[in-house]
């Protein structure tokens, strides 16, 4: 397994939209079994595929590490197939989008078709913080950012304090 580096916004590539794999091979789990180690790492709860570069539509999910009855979740071309009138309200946050968080309305019962990490199809009824986690991810496949969910206004701050943060870091490492 190995870390991979997590790109930040603003970055072309978190809004570009992902392709689905043909099928769950060795090569994608190679990526999922790097991806949980670097969602761990982070500490994430989620990762998208292109978070780490990857266009490919694949998330892996761990909302309570503890938990071991539900573990580390892998899914390959993930689809809402049912979603709740009833709407939920969470503070996300993204590692793609350091130390930022707000509040986003989405659906509060999802249920998700899956390919699992042995290429199995699979579905899973989801509520609480693991609906939203699987929604904010599947966001990432089609190049949306929790951001893209919030007022331009406050969006477009947090764009800018990502950019003066990566210039200080560069100038910092440059003076280093
Ligand atoms: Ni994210």
């Amino acid at each position: 397994m190995a870390l991979l580096p997590i790109l930040t916004a603003p970055d072309p590539r978190l809004k570009k939209k992902s392709d689905a794999v043909a099928s769950v091979d060795d090569e994608t789990r190679q990526l999922m079994d790097d991806m949980l180690e670097t969602m761990y790492a982070a500490p994430g709860i989620g990762l998208a595929a292109p978070q780490v570069g990857v266009l490919k539509r694949v998330i892996v999910l761990d909302i309570d590490r503890e938990d071991t009855k539900t573990g580390p979740l892998f899914m390959a071309n993930p689809e809402i197939v049912e979603a709740s009138d009833e709407d939920a309200v969470y503070e996300e946050g993204c590692l793609s989008v350091p130390e930022h968080y707000s509040d986003v309305v989405r659906p509060a019962r999802v249920t998700v078709r899956y390919l699992d990490r042995d290429g199995k199809r699979q579905e899973l009824a989801c509520e609480g913080l693991l609906a939203t986690c699987v929604q904010h991810e599947i966001d990432h496949l089609d190049g949306i950012l929790f951001i893209d969910h919030i007022s331009a206004l406050k969006r477009n701050m947090i764009l800018r304090k990502l950019l003066k943060a990566r210039k200080e870091k560069e100038r910092e490492e440059a003076d280093a």
